[in-house]
């Protein structure tokens, strides 16, 4: 597993300074950090391009206000990638609006889509256990994601934490 060195200090930087809940919480830094390693190990396996779903495990949820629904904070995600292109970090168009729907939709349940897309949802469907859901490899996008032992892998780097 190898990053591509898109997620910088630089980077993190800006995602926290706009982060306005809890870094330390069930959405946070150690959240970001498990779903880009899931990111990366699905992407070997599904062929989606690694550089978007690191992205989408740094900004997906970096807009919420709240840890509980916040229907809000996918599109703005979305906006925030769009406002950093070009900045913090440089994607071509038509990966910026993979990482621009990915964001947006990642709760809205969906499993169809373009397999860089879908590797997204699915790496960060498999940190549920971090808030004491199992993940469902019926809802999983990619059958690389459906492994029993991939999920069991995922969940076993969570370090089961108290909300706040
Ligand atoms: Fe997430």
């Amino acid at each position: 597993m190898t990053d591509n060195g898109i997620i910088t200090p630089d980077l993190i930087r800006v995602i926290q300074q706009g982060y306005a809940i809890n870094w330390n919480g069930i959405h946070g830094i150690s959240h970001f950090q498990r779903v880009r390693e899931n990111g990366l190990k699905l992407s070997g396996l599904t062929g989606a391009n690694p550089s978007v779903v690191e992205l989408f495990a740094f900004f997906h949820d970096s807009k919420r206000i709240n840890d509980a629904g916040d229907p809000g904070h996918g599109s703005r995600a979305a906006e925030f990638v769009r406002k950093l292109n070009g900045s913090a970090f440089f994607l071509e168009r038509d990966e910026l609006e993979l990482l621009a729907f990915a964001c947006e939709h990642h709760t809205d349940g969906l499993t169809e889509g373009d397999i860089t897309v879908q590797t997204c949802w699915d790496s960060d469907r498999l940190d549920l256990w971090r808030a004491s859901i199992w993940p469902d490899r019926d809802r999983m996008c990619t059958e690389a994601a459906r492994s029993e032992e991939l999920i069991r892998w995922a969940s076993s780097r969570i370090r089961l934490q108290s909300p706040g």
